[in-house]
């Protein structure tokens, strides 16, 4: 531990009620496939050469197996708050229609086990294991139809669990979903086109909206969005450069921060798309901007927009993790800052924040120590953009444990918690032994800051 101690960030200027916790997902960690109905990824991952290892998620963490151990282990860690996903198809098999209680009763154990060990629950409703059945229906997010099952779920969910969860998103980056998913191919449903893409960035924007009104309906669960957002800075300074990345901060950033914000795209990026632009109804306007009470940031890296050769975006030279992402902790900052500003002041949270790097255990142990200097520059840019004003009160480490990273299979890892895939045995990364400690100070440092204020008071 001696080593970690030198890397305790400066934390003072994030505000009293902070809230720490850690993150995963549904899919990437539950496993018991066979209790559930299908999702587009269980489909995705049967494609040859879909997912580097040629893995699936049928068993990932065996998370639901092994609840309450995985409950006691992120109790042990000191954070505030647990975020995790519903599996959609978990809970209601093909999307519509009948709805498992078996599927149900796993979140209730799940919500009241959070609550039981006196952390707070952050519910996000898709984190991108669509029921199967959707897509073949309504051609999944393609179809708007798919909104409207959206928002009969998150009325189902919110019902169910709104009583007890602190916190409810709707979506999960929906950038990734529509781009990865639908234009590039990479991720399920594994579709090549840019209108289709657009057009299912939309429906699932439209799909946010009437949940936000679902849950507004059904509980007083604070309600937001998770975006996956990054500084996009212009490989050169050339015109031509500089207009690119413009276009690119207006597909990835803008978009969404416009269409929750004032209900519509930036006119600039309708104008670049041109026929691909998506087709947007009357009234979608109102739909889209319902307010929100937070808006979930998950930062990795910066990106660089280019019109030449897109390899040489890549700087060579620059520390990067095993995902091949830049180390650019600074991006956090202008981000949470440009947020900031260009929003009018949203609340903020980082929602996911965090590094694979090919962790090896070694005597039972896993040191880790690229990724403790990986959070610890990360949240002191954090402090950095809190002290500068923004509106930000939360961090959630992704992720809590090793797990199934979409594409990439089994093999890149993301947890301060490691997890040896033949035993499924968890061992706590030394990251995992350092955030520990990093909150064990904050919550000594709150302690005293409330004694002084009561000891204040008396005199
Ligand atoms: C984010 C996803 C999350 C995880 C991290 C590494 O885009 O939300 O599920 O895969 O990246």
């Amino acid at each position: 531990m001696d080593r970690d101690e030198l890397i305790l960030p400066d934390l003072q200027h994030l505000p009293a009620g902070f809230t720490w916790g850690v993150a995963t997902s549904a899919f990437q960690i539950e496993g018991a496939a066979d209790s559930r109905g299908e999702s587009i990824w269980d489909v995705f991952c049967r494609r040859p050469g879909a997912i580097a290892d040629g893995s699936n998620g049928l068993m990932a963490c065996d998370h639901v197996n092994r609840l309450d151990s995985d409950l006691d282990l992120i109790a042990s860690l000191g954070v505030d708050a647990y975020r995790f996903s519903i599996a959609w198809p978990r809970v209601q098999p093909d999307g519509f229609g009948a709805v498992s209680e078996q599927g149900l009763g796993f979140y209730d154990r799940l919500v009241d086990g959070l609550l039981a060990r006196g952390l707070r629950p952050y519910a996000t409703l898709y984190h991108w294991d669509l029921p199967q059945a959707l897509q073949v229906r309504h051609g999944g997010w393609q179809g708007r139809d798919t909104a409207n099952r959206f928002a009969d779920y998150a009325d189902l969910m919110s019902r169910r669990l709104g009583d007890r969860v602190a916190s409810i998103a709707t979506l999960n980056e929906p950038w990734v979903v529509a781009v990865l998913g639908h234009e590039q191919g990479i991720f399920a449903p594994g579709l090549r086109s840019r209108a289709v893409a657009m057009q299912a960035s939309h429906h699932l924007m439209v799909g946010h909206g009437l949940a936000m009104q679902a849950i507004r309906a059904n509980c007083k669960a604070e309600a937001g969005i998770v975006f996956n957002m990054s500084p996009i800075h212009s490989l050169t300074d050339s015109d031509a450069d500089q207009a690119k990345a413009r276009i690119d901060d207006g597909l990835i950033n803008r978009w969404y921060m416009d269409a929750v914000h004032f209900g519509r795209y930036p006119q600039d990026v309708l104008e670049h798309l041109g026929a691909d632009a998506p087709c947007v109804l009357a009234g979608d306007e109102a739909l889209l901007s319902q307010a929100v009470d937070f808006i979930g940031v998950n930062y990795y890296t910066r990106s660089f927009s280019t019109t030449g050769d897109p390899w040489s975006a890549k700087k060579a030279g620059v520390a990067v993790t095993d995902m091949g992402w830049e180390i650019y902790p600074d991006g956090l900052t202008e981000l949470l800052v440009r947020l900031h500003r260009d929003w009018n002041g949203p609340r903020l949270l980082v929602t996911e924040n965090g590094a694979a790097f090919a962790d090896q255990i070694v005597d039972g142990a896993v040191d880790d120590h690229p990724r403790v200097e990986y959070l610890a520059t990360h949240l002191a840019a954090v402090n950095e953009a809190a002290r500068q004003g923004v509106n930000i009160d939360g961090y959630f480490v992704w992720s809590l444990m090793d797990n199934f990273e979409w594409a990439s299979g089994y093999r890149k890892r993301f947890g301060i918690v490691h997890v040896d895939y033949d035993t499924l045995k968890r061992t706590l990364k030394r990251s995992a032994h350092w955030y520990a400690a990093l909150l064990q100070r904050q919550a000594e440092a709150r302690r005293g800051a409330v004694l002084e204020r009561r000891v204040g008071q008396t005199h």
